[in-house]
C-alpha cells in the first residue's frame, strides 16, 4: 500500500482526479468504482473539469459501491430531490460528463427483492471483466461502502443494517440541509461486499479532515479487524494508493 499526503483537501482531490483520469485515458473502456459522500466531491469536480479540457468518458463502466435501501432513482420519473445515492451521483458527477447511461450501474435500492438485485450485481460487475479502480473513502466507524463494523471481511454485495454512528455522520452531512427528520433516513442499505471491494484491481482510498484521522491509523496500522473493515486493505493483493490530507494522515505512525 502506498500513502500519500497531500497538503489540503483541494491538492487530495487534484491528485485522486488525476489517478482516475490516467486510468481513463490508458483505457478508454475501464470499469470505475465510485463511491459517494463529501470526501470524494472534491475528486468529481476536478474530473468534471478534465471532461471539459477534453476527456473523454464514453468508454467507462460506472459501478457504484452502495445505496439505501428503500430510496433510489426511479428512472421512469423526472428528476426527484431525494437523499439517494443515485441522485448523488448524477448530480456531482454523471450529468456533467459524457459517461453512456447504459453504463452505470448504481445498487437499486427500490429493487422488489433486493437479495436477487445484490447477487445479479455481483454478476453484472464480472460479465463488465471486474473493476480495474475502486474509489473509496472511509466512515467514522471505519467502514468502506456500507460494510459496517462486525461485516465480513469475504463479504459480498448484499444488504445492510447501518449502524448508529453512519446515521449520525450521514444526517450531518445530507438530511438535515435537506430538511428531512431523522427517523425518515433509511437504516439499511445494499453494499458492495469487503470481499467484492478485494477483487478490483487497484484501489484508490482517500480521507480528509482531522477527524478522520484516528480511523485512518486504525484502519492503516491497527489490527485487521472486522471491527474496521477498511483494516481490509492491509489484505489486498493488488496496487492500493491511499491519498490523505495532512490532518487525515495525522496519527500515523512512521510515515515516511
Ligand atoms: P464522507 O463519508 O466522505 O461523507 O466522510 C465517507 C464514507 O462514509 O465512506
Amino acid at each position: 500500500m502506498e500513502i500519500i499526503v497531500k497538503e489540503n483537501y483541494q491538492e487530495m482531490s487534484l491528485y485522486t482526479a488525476e489517478m482516475v483520469a490516467d486510468l481513463v485515458r490508458r483505457k478508454p473502456d475501464c470499469v470505475i468504482g465510485f463511491a459517494t459522500g463529501r470526501t470524494p466531491v472534491g475528486t468529481y469536480q476536478e474530473l468534471i473539469r478534465l471532461h471539459k479540457a477534453g476527456l473523454d468518458f464514453s468508454g467507462i463502466r460506472a459501478f457504484n459501491l452502495d445505496e439505501y435501501l428503500g430510496i433510489g432513482r426511479d428512472m421512469s420519473k423526472p428528476y426527484d430531490q431525494d437523499q439517494s445515492y443515485a441522485r448523488f451521483m448524477y448530480e456531482e458527477l454523471f450529468r456533467h460528463i459524457n459517461v453512456k447511461e447504459e453504463n452505470i450501474h448504481i445498487p437499486d435500492g427500490l429493487a422488489k427483492d433486493p437479495d436477487a438485485f445484490c447477487a445479479a450485481y455481483e454478476q453484472e460487475i464480472s460479465k463488465a471483466g471486474g473493476i480495474d479502480l475502486q474509489i473509496l473513502g472511509i466512515g467514522g466507524d471505519g467502514h468502506w461502502g456500507f460494510n459496517e463494523p462486525g461485516a465480513s471481511l469475504s463479504s459480498r454485495t448484499r444488504v445492510e443494517n447501518l449502524t448508529a454512528q453512519t446515521l449520525d455522520d450521514n444526517y450531518e452531512a445530507f438530511y438535515r440541509k435537506a430538511g428531512i427528520p431523522r427517523e425518515q433516513m433509511p437504516t439499511q442499505a445494499i453494499t458492495m461486499g469487503i470481499g467484492t471491494i478485494l477483487e478490483a484491481r487497484n484501489l484508490i482510498m482517500i480521507a480528509n479532515g482531522s477527524k478522520k484521522a484516528g480511523i485512518i491509523a486504525k484502519a492503516l496500522q491497527g489490527p485487521v479487524t472486522s471491527a474496521v473493515t477498511a483494516s481490509a486493505i492491509q489484505l489486498y493483493t493488488g496496487k492500493a494508493v491511499v491519498v490523505l490530507d495532512r490532518e487525515a494522515a495525522s496519527a500515523l505512525r512512521n510515515l515516511k
